[in-house]
């Protein structure tokens, strides 16, 4: 089957979309961008596609960080994704991958004088972890990207270097992924995942001011926790009190909602998924899915039925 991209204004097929090599964004990193997610409801054959307008107005606060003229409008952003996933034609989980991007052709960092396009795609996706146990972490010692540096609250293509290492270095030290200190030492996220932990019945996660990307996912599980009746709580964490949590998770759109069960080999509470996690995600599952009426509204659906 073909699978179509949007690029710069048009619809095209995937395989004809190229970009030049000389292009600003792929010579300095200077693309904001989005990963958002849709999910296949099979009893009623629809796609949803999970928080778009929140994933893009996101990308429209990036892209002011970033000195851009949006090509398009929020409403047209989210016209185009449902457009694209129509011509798609999916009937399985999905991941949506927005980018706007510097385009000229030029050396030399500077943003101004530069012009912004909009790349659009999406490709099936299942899990993003092969794990369904729970994830075995470190703590990184690389630090997550300062606000001061290149901001973590701005999506910006350039900064997954940082967690490229992370994740790599995680792995050859033969570990699922890594949770992150931001540089003043506290507890910042995952390697491209917001955390959540559990004290005492209460659900925990970090300051959106500790250097975090403010994950959609992150607000979802505070505003499911509320709808579960669980207290929650945003403040700075620090490393030894991971080692002691009673739970751990990460989320994400990519990740999802997933159990930690180990931290630098310390194991966390009983070692698998914890109650609390447990209802969060299976909440989780049913909401993405258009299943709970609370939260439809988060829901777009692909297709008219
Ligand atoms: C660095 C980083 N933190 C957190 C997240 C989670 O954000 P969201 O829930 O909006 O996907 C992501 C994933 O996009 C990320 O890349």
């Amino acid at each position: 089957m073909t699978e179509y991209v949007f690029l710069d204004g048009e619809y095209i097929e995937s395989d004809k979309a190229t970009i030049p090599v000389r292009t600003h964004a792929f010579l300095y990193g200077t693309g904001v961008f989005e990963g958002i997610r849709a999910y296949y409801n099979p009893d009623e054959d629809q796609m949803y596609i999970f928080r778009m307008k929140e994933h893009y107005e996101r990308l429209l606060r990036s892209s002011k960080v970033m000195w851009m003229r949006s090509p398009h409008t929020l409403d047209e952003y989210c016209k185009i994704t449902v457009d694209l996933l129509r011509k798609n034609e999916y009937r399985q989980n999905a991941y949506i991958r927005p980018t706007l991007y510097k385009s000229s052709i030029k050396v030399g960092p500077a943003l101004y004088d530069n012009k912004d396009s909009f790349l659009l795609f999406s490709t099936p996706l299942n899990e993003y972890y092969t794990e369904d146990k729970g994830l075995n972490v470190c703590v990184s010692n690389w630090r997550r990207n300062s606000d001061n540096a290149i901001p973590p609250s701005v999506k910006v293509t350039g900064a997954y270097a940082n967690a490229s290492l992370i994740k790599t270095d995680a792995h050859y030290a033969g570990f699922d992924d890594a949770i992150v200190l931001n540089e003043a030492g506290q507890v910042s996220e995952g390697s491209a995942m917001n955390l959540c932990f559990v004290q005492n019945g209460k659900l925990i996660t970090t300051n959106t001011t500790d250097d975090i990307l403010v994950g959609v996912t992150r607000n979802t599980v505070l505003e499911l926790a509320k709808y579960l009746g669980i207290e929650t709580v945003e403040r700075a964490v620090d490393r030894s009190e991971v080692y002691v949590f009673d739970e751990v998770f990460c989320c994400g759109t990519g990740a999802q909602i997933m159990p930690i069960i180990a931290v630098d080999h310390r194991v966390i509470g009983c070692g698998g998924t914890g109650p609390i996690t447990k209802q969060i995600q299976n909440l989780y599952y049913d909401v993405v899915k258009g299943k709970v009426k609370e939260f439809k509204h988060w829901c777009t659906p692909v297709y008219d039925r």
